[in-house]
């Protein structure tokens, strides 16, 4: 099977296992799959019960798809993604996001971990993301072009939706939630900064860095999906202020902020009547 045979053959594969199909799509982040316990849950698919799909290895990823109920909108749920740096191509990295659009999703929200740079970040801090900077060494675009999936050129000038960003700022301000705003740099990882890449990152246009996100997203604009995206800051990689990181301090503080989080995608996906 080609890649198009692939995921029409994995979207047939979940349609034959659902009674109506989601037009919202959620991908989680480490330490954030908490979010699943708010959707009235109507199936689960572990990703190891999935043709075609790639196995997620990491601790904090679980490796299932939820379909179900959130912000009273049939959603499917992505808890666990896949990372370039476990070793998968991109396009496995992205290929559940070509799935999703395949069976009828048309806005993808996503979370992430990451660190920040912005000197007025703390630790525990919402980041709304407005915009972000592909450094990962691999495009998951580069290839054949697959025109039924997208252009071979896709703009990436409106890459996160205005509408939701707007309303996720409201949503903030009506419920005493401070979101931060700015640029998220998708590295390739495992390793966290040095402090002279946090400063890098800063002073190319960064507020945080993190090691997912840019590839689902670009392959979900690529499809012409809607895009909204939040990171949870769980380090600081700011001048003078580099404390030292790992796996599960990064899971801890996601873990802490996560509620906050659970609520601003919930109240928006109830927000508009077509998610
Ligand atoms: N760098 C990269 N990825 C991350 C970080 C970080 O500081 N924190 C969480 N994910």
């Amino acid at each position: 099977m080609n890649y198009l045979e692939r995921i029409q053959n994995t979207a047939d594969f979940l349609k034959g296992k659902l009674d109506r199909l989601p037009k919202t799509g959620i991908v989680l982040g480490t330490g954030l799959g908490n979010l699943i316990e708010r959707i009235q849950i109507d199936k689960v698919i572990n990703y190891t019960d999935i043709p075609n799909f790639p196995v997620s290895t990491v601790e904090g990823h679980s490796g299932r798809l939820i379909f179900g109920t959130l912000g009273g909108k049939y959603v499917m749920a992505m808890q666990g993604r896949f990372h370039y740096y476990e070793g998968y191509e991109m396009r496995d990295v992205t290929f559940p996001i070509r799935v999703m659009k395949a069976l009828g999703v048309k806005t993808l929200f996503v979370s992430n971990a990451s660190g920040g740079m912005n000197p007025k970040f703390k630790i525990g801090d919402l980041m709304i993301i407005t915009d972000h900077i592909n450094l990962f060494p691999e495009h998951p675009l580069r290839g054949k072009n697959f025109d039924e999936l997208g252009p071979r050129f896709p703009g990436m000038g409106h890459t996160y939706s205005e509408r939701l960003i707007e309303k996720a700022r409201q949503i903030g301000r009506e419920n005493n939630i401070e979101l931060q705003e700015g640029t998220y740099v998708g590295t390739q990882g495992p390793t966290f900064e040095t402090p002279s890449e946090y400063r890098y990152f800063w002073r190319i246009g960064g507020d945080c860095v993190g090691m997912s996100t840019v590839p689902e997203v670009i392959v979900a604009r690529h499809g012409d999906m809607e895009v909204f995206g939040i990171s949870v800051i769980t380090d600081m990689g700011n001048e003078g202020h580099i404390e030292k990181v790992s796996h599960e301090e990064v899971q801890k503080a996601a873990a802490a902020a996560e509620p906050k989080m659970t609520f601003i995608i919930e109240r928006l996906i109830a927000s508009f009547e077509e998610l």
